[in-house]
This record gives structure tokens, sequence and C-alpha cells, in this order.
């Protein structure tokens, strides 16, 4: 049996409300056979540990799931809300299965039937067809997917759907933003975009927005982690990191993704790195279930436009002015890293790689710190990691004919006291959750 010791693999950093006192939490790793197991050996505490209940997006339950088989009412799922606004599309009087976005030919296809037939008609005329999987709110992170999708495939499907399987029950599934109009919107003008631009091979061609009946057609499983049901799950990568702390994340995330890959039958599929551990369990999902898909393409993450390096996110807008303008952090300190591995002269140790993102992160707590509680934000680190490309799991030290993923993930939490008239971001501004990545390339 191999056991490697993999040192501060977590790190946490808090700025605590009440104290005011930096702590880091380095937890470590015993890697056996392969498999993770983080046991907490904490060095260095001062702080009241945080703990926000105040947020929208980590809520108590809606949702509790007592029962082993849960069956979502149809009109409760943010997805069937969407579909249901019917003011983006125009049917035809013969039926739904005509339904376009107005003013262009996209078509709206909701059941899983319709998009069979639609497929169909594809493969009889051997067209490539690309697949970029959503949950809407749509930014230009999505955007670049799609525009990735049509360089290089006949027709695109985006499918539009909210996965309650992928949400913990202690998530709030309902504040999830819907946004169907104005992603109809943003189709419409990308495709507009695509079909001006003679380089693409394909446009958008149809939405797939289906309902949770249509997609767990035996009835929804639940959200617990010990729900019963057909799940598809890709171990050990979907335990670590963000399904760590997450546990019924990857496989709600897994499970959806295969019945979308059986319904549309891509050719290609589209993720962004931005997520990356979820590029990894659809790369393994792929090839340890032999799927017949030729190529699972990872496209760059698209950042801010205001050049301070923030990832996209449909997150982004919980946080509001003043969480916005530390809200890079994550970046930076991962930037600081990359450099460390990049400077390091055939060195290419974690401690001196995440070291560098440690020390950015600290500085910018200090900073935080010096100011008013109604100047100041507050954050937690949840991790930062340095793993493998292909199996997420933490290492010691990088073998640069292979690379690494440099990740972690940042809570903001909630402004203390917040000024008159300050813009808090959506819902009052809760506790967000942002995560990020940088690909370490192998030579
Ligand atoms: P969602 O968060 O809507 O993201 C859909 C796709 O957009 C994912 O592949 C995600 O990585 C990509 N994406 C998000 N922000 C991006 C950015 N800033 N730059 C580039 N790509 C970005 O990820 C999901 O939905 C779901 O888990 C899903 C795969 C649809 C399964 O339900």
């Amino acid at each position: 049996m191999r056991m490697q010791s993999t040192n501060a693999l977590f790190r946490r950093a808090t700025l605590s409300s009440s104290s005011s006192t930096l702590s880091i939490v380095r937890r470590s790793t015993l890697t056996t056979g392969g498999r993770s197991f983080a046991t907490s050996t904490s060095t260095t505490q001062t702080s009241t540990t945080t703990n926000s209940n105040s947020s929208a997006l980590l809520q108590t339950p809606t949702r509790t799931q007592s029962h082993p088989i849960q069956r979502l009412p149809a009109t409760t799922n943010p997805s069937t809300t969407r579909t249901m606004a019917s003011a983006c599309g125009t049917s035809s009087p013969s039926g739904s299965h005509l339904e376009k976005i107005p003013n262009t030919s996209i078509r709206i296809l909701r059941t899983v039937s319709s998009v069979r037939r639609f497929r169909k008609h594809l493969t009889v005329d051997s067209r490539s067809v690309a697949l970029v999987p959503t949950m809407g709110a749509l930014h230009t992170g999505h955007l670049r997917l799609i525009r990735a999708a049509a360089r290089d495939n006949h027709h695109v499907i985006v499918s539009i759907y909210v996965n309650p399987a992928q949400f913990g029950v202690r998530e709030d599934l309902s504040s999830y933003p819907v946004t169907w109009e104005a992603d109809c919107a943003a189709l419409a003008k990308l495709d507009r975009e695509l079909a001006d631009d003679g380089e693409n091979l394909g446009r958008i061609s149809a939405v797939f927005a289906p309902t949770t009946g249509e997609m767990y057609p035996g009835g929804f499983p639940g959200q617990e982690v010990d729900s019963k049901g057909s799940f598809v799950t890709i171990t050990p990568v979907g335990e670590v990191l963000e399904g760590s702390s997450r546990p019924t994340f990857f496989r709600g995330v897994a499970t959806v993704c295969m019945k979308l890959f059986n319904v549309v039958q891509p050719t290609r599929v589209y993720f962004g790195q931005k997520d990356v551990q979820q590029t990894v369990v659809i790369k393994r999902l792929v090839e340890d279930f032999l799927m017949p898909i030729e190529e699972v393409v990872v496209v760059p993450t698209e950042r801010d436009a205001r050049g301070d390096g923030l990832a996209l996110s449909s997150r982004n807008v919980y946080l509001g002015e003043r969480r916005r303008a530390v809200a890079n952090v994550l970046y930076r300190a991962l930037k600081a890293a990359e450099g460390a591995y990049a400077a390091g002269e055939g060195v290419k140790e974690r401690e001196g790689i995440l070291g560098a993102a440690d020390k950015v992160v600290e500085e910018t707590l200090k900073e935080q710190m010096a100011l008013e509680p109604s100047r100041r934000v507050r954050f937690e680190v949840d991790y930062l990691s340095l793993a493998d490309p292909e199996t997420m799991m933490e290492l010691d030290v990088v073998d640069t004919s292979k690379g690494g993923i440099l990740s972690g993930a940042v809570r903001f939490l909630p402004v203390e006291e917040p000024r008159e008239g300050e813009d808090l971001g959506h819902s009052g501004g809760p506790l967000v959750r942002l995560i990020d990545n940088i690909i370490l390339p192998g030579k």
C-alpha cells in the first residue's frame, strides 16, 4: 500500500468578523492507493470561526428529502419556470415542436423525444453536432464555449437546465438566477454574429430546455448524500476539492451530463476550464463509460472585461461593488503560484508554489483588516490546491512533463456594516463562494 503524506493540502485563511485576527489552517492528506483522505492537523489558530448563516445561496433547505424517491413538482424547478416563460419562444400553431427563438432559426426543444427526432435528421446528413451544457444565466464565458463549438461543428445544441441533483440540500436551488428571456436574446445575438463570420462551420441550431420530469423520468431521486436512485459517480476525482465540500455535486453533474449526452448524442462536447475539476470528471465519464464522443473540448476561462482577472461567473452579480473590488484575490494568488512555478529552476515543489499564493492571501487579509468594518471585505480561503491534471490528486512535486492544476475556492462573507445606499449585489449580497484555476502546462 502506498502511503504518501501531502502537507498543506488545504489552507484556510480567515478574517474573523469579531476578533479581526488571521488564521491559517493546514490540513494534511494521506494518499492511499490513489484515494485521498483529508485529516485536520491544524497549526496556528487564533480567531473565532466565522460562520455565516445569512447566505441566500447556502440557506436552510427549502426542499428536504426525507423519502428515498422524491418527485419534484414540475413547477418548482427553475428550469420549468424557464420553459413556461413563453414570451421568448414562438410556436407553430400545430405544436411546440417547431418552437423557435423569435427572429432566428434556433429551435427550442423541450422534450427528449423532440431532441431525438431533431438529431436523427442530422445523423442522416452526417453532420457534426456539438453540445454545450449550461444552467442558463448566460454570460460571455458561456458564449465563448458556443463560439468554439460553432467553429468546429455543423450544429451547436445548447442545453439550459438547472439540475437539482448537483445542488446540496443546504444550497438554495431556488435562488439560482433564472434569466430565460435574456438567455434567448444573448443566443439570438450570438447566432447573428456567427452567421456573419465566415470562419464558422456551424451556428446555434437548437436550445434544449427540458423539465425535471423529462430529465428524471423515474422521479427525481433527491439531493441527499444517501438518496437512492440512478446516479453516475466518478471517484476519487469527484470526492476531492469541490467534491469534498459539496458531496453530491459531481454525482449530480456526471448524472445529468450522462443523460444529456445520451439524448443529444453529440460529436463533441464543450466545457469551460473555469470549472476545471468538472472537466476532469467529464473526461473520465466519457472514457470510462466508452461514450461515443469524439472529443471533450476544454475552453479557456473568460475573465471580466474590467481586466483585473476575475473569472466570469453567474455568481459575480451577488458580490456588490465593495466585495467585487477584492474578488480577484484568488486569481492574484494563483498567478503568484504560477509565477513561482515558472521561476523555480527545476524545483517544482508544492511548498514553494503554494507558499507564493498564501502570501498574496495573507497580504490581502491584512489590508482588509486595517480598514473599518464599514469599508472592509471579509473572506475565507476554502482551499488552495496543486493537483495532478488527470486525477486531481494533490501533488508534492510537479512532474514537468505532465504539469499540474492550481486551483482554489474563496468564500466572500456578507459585508458587515453596509453603508447608506451601498450596492450590496443581488439578493442583498449573500455569502458568495468563487472558484478559479490556472493550468500549469506539461512539456
Ligand atoms: P454552468 O455553471 O452554467 O456552466 C456551463 C459551462 O460554462 C461550464 O462548462 C462552465 O465551465 C462554463 N463556464 C462558466 N463560466 C465560464 C467562464 N468564465 N469561462 C469559460 N467557461 C465558463 O457547469 C455547469 O453549468 C453545470 O455543472 C453543467 C455542466 C451544465 C451540468 O449541469
